[in-house]
C-alpha cells in the first residue's frame, strides 16, 4: 500500500502546529514559568526557542522528508552503522514515556471541562484536584482521553490528523484570545500581567545557570523536538516545499499560543487568587479551579478554558501515538488498525501505572522527560550534522528561498556543533540536578573549579568525544 501523505502544505503545518501546541503551552509553561521566576524566564525561554527550537526542528523536518520513513527506518536508511539503528528505536521509547503520562494529564483536563459544567469542584478546589488526581478515577479519564487520540489516530493521516487538527487549531485560537481579552479586563489583573512580562534583571544574572536547562527543556517540549514526532511528520511531505519557511511559522504559531496562554492564565490568578501559585502539576488546576469558583459566570467561563486545553492536548497526544504506530507500519508492515491497537493496549498500563502513582508521575514528566529528550535532540542534531552531512544541506535546500538557503551551511554547522554542545550542558547540568548533586566547588591538583566551569568541562569532554565516535556517512540515500 502506497504510503499516506498530507493533502496540503497547509494540513501539514496545522498537524505540526497541532502536536506542538499542547499542554506544554497550557500547563506546563506555566508551571514552569511560576517556578522559575516570570518574566526572567520567558525571556531565556524565547532565546531558547530561536536559537535551538528552530534549528532543530528544521534538522527533524530533513531527517524525515529525506528519508520518507519514521524514525527508527530513517535512520537505519541514511546510515548503515548499527549503532545510529539502535538509537532511533530512542525515539519509539521517549514517545511511550511522553504519552504514558501525558495521557494521564489528558484525563485531568476531560474532566475538569466536565467538573466545570456541574460545578462540582466548585464547594473546594483544593480537596477536588487531591482526590481525583490519582487512582481509579484518573485510570478511567486517562482511558478516555487515550480512546479518543486512538480513534483520530487509526483514520490515518489525511482523514484522522490531517482534518482534526484543521479544525481544532484555529478553534484554540480563537478561544484564547477571547479569554485572554476578558482576562485582562479582570480588576488586579495588572499583577499578572507585570510578573509575566517585565523581567527581573537581577534574577537573571543570579541564577541563569539554574534558568536554562528548565527553558531548554520547556523548549524542546513545547516544539515537540527530541522524541522523533516532527521527523515522522515530516516523513509524509512528498512535496518540495520551503522546510525553513514551515519550521518558522510552525514556531511562530506555537510561540504566540504560549504566550497567549500565559496571558490568561497569570492574569486570571493574579487578580483572584492574589500570586502565580506555586509548586508542582496541580498548582495549575487548583488556582484557576479556585480562579473560576470566584468570577462571575464561572462555569462557563471554566468549561471554555478546559475544552480550549482538551483540544490542544489532544491534537498532541495523536502525534505521540502517531510515532510508534508508524514505525509498526514501517518496519513490520502491521496494519494501521493493528498498530493503534496494540500501543492503546501498551498505554493502557503505562498510563494507568502513573496515574496511580504520583511519585511516579512527577519523575516521569518532569526529570524523565527532559532528559530523555534532551538526549535524543543531541542524536537528530549529531545525526543530521556529521552523518547525512552535506545530503542535509541539499534536502534543507530544496523548495527554501534565497533567505533560507543563504542560511544553509551556518544551520548545518549550528545543528553539527554549536547546539549540540549547548545541549550536552543542560543535559549534564540536569543529571546532576536529578541525582541530587550540587557541588558548588572540586578542588583539582591545587585549583578550584566552580561548578559551573566543572559541567562546562564536562560538556566539552563529552562532546569530543560523540564527535570522535561519529563515523561518516553511509549513507544508501
Ligand atoms: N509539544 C506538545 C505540548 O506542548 C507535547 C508533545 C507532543 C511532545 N509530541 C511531543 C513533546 C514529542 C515532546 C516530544 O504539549
Amino acid at each position: 500500500m502506497a504510503r499516506d501523505v498530507w493533502h496540503s502544505r497547509l494540513g501539514f503545518i496545522m498537524a505540526a502546529v497541532g502536536s506542538a501546541v499542547g499542554l506544554g503551552n497550557l500547563w506546563r509553561f506555566p508551571w514552569m514559568t511560576s517556578e522559575n521566576g516570570g518574566a526572567a524566564f520567558l525571556l531565556v525561554y524565547l532565546g531558547v526557542v530561536l536559537c535551538v527550537g528552530v534549528p532543530g526542528l528544521l534538522a527533524e523536518f530533513v531527517i524525515g522528508r529525506r528519508s520518507r520513513r519514521s524514525p527508527v527506518g530513517a535512520f537505519s536508511s541514511l546510515s548503515d552503522s548499527t549503532l545510529w539503528r539502535v538509537f532511533g528505536h530512542l525515539s519509539v521509547v521517549i514517545a511511550v514515556v511522553l504519552l504514558s503520562f501525558y495521557s494521564v494529564v489528558g484525563g485531568w483536563i476531560l474532566r475538569y471541562f466536565g467538573a466545570s459544567l456541574t460545578g462540582a469542584y466548585f464547594s473546594n478546589p483544593g480537596q477536588y484536584f487531591a482526590t481525583v488526581s490519582y487512582g481509579l478515577d484518573a485510570v478511567g479519564f486517562h482511558l478516555l482521553f487515550l480512546a479518543i487520540t486512538g480513534l483520530i489516530v487509526v483514520r490515518g493521516i489525511k482523514r484522522g490528523i490531517e482534518n482534526a487538527t484543521k479544525l481544532m487549531m484555529p478553534a484554540v485560537v480563537v478561544l484564547l484570545v477571547v479569554l485572554a481579552a476578558w482576562a485582562s479586563t479582570l480588576d488586579g489583573a495588572g499583577a499578572g500581567l507585570a510578573f509575566y512580562l517585565s523581567p527581573d534583571v537581577e534574577l537573571l544574572e543570579a541564577d541563569l545557570l539554574g534558568i536554562l536547562p528548565a527553558a531548554a527543556g520547556q523548549a524542546l517540549f513545547t516544539l515537540s523536538l527530541g522524541s522523533g514526532t516532527m521527523i515522522t511528520y515530516a516523513s509524509y511531505l512528498d512535496e518540495e516545499r520551503s522546510l525553513a519557511a514551515d519550521g518558522a511559522a510552525i514556531a511562530v504559531l506555537n510561540t504566540c499560543i504560549g504566550v497567549l496562554a500565559g496571558l490568561v492564565v497569570f492574569p486570571l490568578l493574579f487578580a483572584l487568587v492574589g500570586d502565580a501559585g506555586t509548586g508542582g502539576p496541580g498548582a495549575l488546576f487548583v488556582g484557576l479551579a479556585n480562579a473560576f469558583v470566584a468570577v462571575p459566570y464561572g462555569r462557563a467561563v471554566g468549561a471554555v478554558f478546559f475544552a480550549v486545553v482538551s483540544l490542544a492536548a489532544i491534537s498532541s497526544s495523536i502525534s505521540m501515538l502517531e510515532l510508534p504506530v508508524s514505525f509498526l507500519v514501517d518496519e513490520y508492515g502491521v496494519s494501521r488498525r493493528r498498530a493503534t491497537a496494540l500501543f492503546v493496549g501498551v498505554f493502557t498500563v503505562t498510563g494507568s501505572a502513573t496515574a496511580f502513582s504520583p511519585g511516579l508521575f512527577d519523575f516521569v514528566a518532569g526529570t524523565l522527560v527532559d532528559l530523555l529528550m534532551t538526549a535524543g535532540l543531541i542524536g537528530f542534531l549529531l545525526f543530521t550534522g556529521w552523518v547525512v552531512g552535506q545530503n542535509a544541506v541539499t534536502e534543507y535546500e530544496l523548495g527554501a528561498g534565497a533567505v533560507a538557503s543563504a542560511l544553509s551551511t551556518p544551520w548545518l554547522y549550528a545543528v553539527g556543533v554549536v547546539i549540540p554542545v549547548f545541549l550536552i550542558f543542560t543535559l549534564v547540568s540536569g543529571i546532576a540536578a536529578a541525582l541530587g548533586v550540587s557541588i558548588t566547588a572540586v578542588e583539582l591538583w591545587g585549583v578550584t573549579i566552580s561548578q559551573p566551569r566543572l559541567f562546562a568541562g564536562l560538556s566539552v569532554v563529552i562532546a569530543v568525544v560523540s564527535f570522535l565516535g561519529l563515523r561518516r556517512p553511509a549513507s544508501v540515500a
